[in-house]
């Protein structure tokens, strides 16, 4: 079973004054273990103020770099991110489960392809794994970021992009959109909303022969830019969203609404009616055939559900359940009482009966 190990950090580098990366020492023994794909993320475990944190970050490195780092960017009131900025140093060992995630395409050496990413401030960090290693493994294909930030100094990697479009000169275009600091193309200039990813998606040639998106950052702005390219004709197949937050899909549940007001349509080849019991309020969605999760399901539904990992290592998606049965596919967040009073990872659970209640109020 795979579990939690003990990693030294073997190096902190500052990247901006509220982002550090992290880069650990993996023992010989364990590098099978936590080979990595690129786009994919890290858990830790660790205890801060008498308190544990379970907590992912995206790998920033490419998967031909021989190193695994990771970019903490401290959100204000943040305990883990706070912290990590603050109070690590060379050495400090972390409890850290071994890479997870599917934020990738398969690469293909011989391919010649086109991929673009949107990125928001600490959302850089799985793309610049994605550009590292698609760049190196696929020597004829390109990539185009559209990254959005405050201003020049809040650009996490700011240097290292740059020094690899100084190295992948036909192939890499990366484009700062900056809210504050005023450049001289107008394009370049405010947030990646709506507005600015529709003109951004209308200026990119030839949109059907982008491979794939990549989209990470914050809520609206990944509605926004998802928002863009479907209405342009993107198939939704073509973009893939990491989510570092439960923040979002933002077209959610109305967050006025009465308990038990907010249904969602129970499609007609639902296998089974789940019900989660959120903040007081009841929402009703389908589990199908295509839904690998009670998370999933509820997320497909615009439900709100929380989650971080969706690995079964957190404990983000816990619930409890009020009625019905469900199956966890794995569990590495739960202790055997916390199973017997009822409570399930819902990102790793299947509903085992017609209905399901559950809460994530207990
Ligand atoms: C798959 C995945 C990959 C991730 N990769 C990265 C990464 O590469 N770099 C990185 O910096 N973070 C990443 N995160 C987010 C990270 O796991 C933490 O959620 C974040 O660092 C906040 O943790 P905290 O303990 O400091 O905040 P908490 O103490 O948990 O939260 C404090 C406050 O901050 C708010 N908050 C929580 N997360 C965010 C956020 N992301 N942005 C703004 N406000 C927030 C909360 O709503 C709360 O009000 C990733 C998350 C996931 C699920
Ligand atoms: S989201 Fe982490 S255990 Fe489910």
């Amino acid at each position: 079973m795979k579990l939690f190990y003990p990693l030294p950090i073997r190096d902190i580098r500052r990247e901006t004054a509220d982002a550090v990366s992290l880069a650990f020492d993996v023992p010989e023994a364990l590098r099978e273990e936590f080979r990595f794909t690129q786009g994919q993320y890290l858990t830790f475990r660790h205890e801060v103020d008498g308190e544990e944190l379970r907590r992912c970050y995206s790998i920033c490195a490419g998967v031909d770099d021989g190193e695994l780092r990771i970019a903490v960017k401290a959100v204000a009131g943040g305990r883990f991110s706070t912290f990590a900025n603050a109070a690590l140093s060379v050495g400090d060992v972390l409890h850290v489960f071994p890479p997870l995630g599917d934020f990738h395409t398969e690469l293909d050496p011989a391919a010649s392809r086109r991929y673009v990413a949107f990125a928001g401030g600490s959302g850089v960090t799985p793309i610049l794994s994605l550009v590292k290693t698609t760049l190196a493994r696929e020597p004829t294909s390109s990539f185009s970021i559209f990254y959005g930030n405050r201003d020049s100094r809040s650009i996490i990697f700011m240097e290292e992009l740059a020094a690899l479009k100084d190295r992948f000169l036909d192939r890499l275009a990366v484009t700062h959109i900056l809210s504050e600091d005023v450049q001289e193309i107008d394009l370049f200039n405010g947030q990646l909303d709506r507005e600015k990813c529709n003109e951004i998606v209308s200026a990119i040639p030839r949109l059907d022969d982008v491979h794939a998106f990549f989209i990470c950052g914050p809520a609206l702005m990944m509605d926004a830019a998802e928002a863009a390219l479907v209405d342009a004709g993107v198939g939704k197949d073509r973009i893939l969203i990491e989510r570092f937050s439960s923040d979002g899909p933002s077209a959610s549940v109305d967050p006025v609404a009465p308990p038990s007001a907010a249904r969602r349509a129970v499609a007609e080849d639902a296998l089974a009616r789940v019900s989660a019991v959120i903040d007081g309020r009841r929402i009703e969605f389908g589990f199908g055939p295509a839904d690998a999760s009670v998370l999933e399901a509820g997320h497909a539904a615009g439900a709100p559900l929380p989650f971080a990992c969706k690995g079964g290592v957190c404990g983000a998606c816990r619930a409890r359940v009020l009625e019905g049965e469900a199956e966890m596919k794995v569990n590495y967040a739960l202790e055997e009482d916390e199973v017997a009073a009822g409570h399930i990872l819902t990102c790793q659970a299947v509903p085992r009966s017609e209905t399901l209640v559950v809460s994530f109020d207990e």
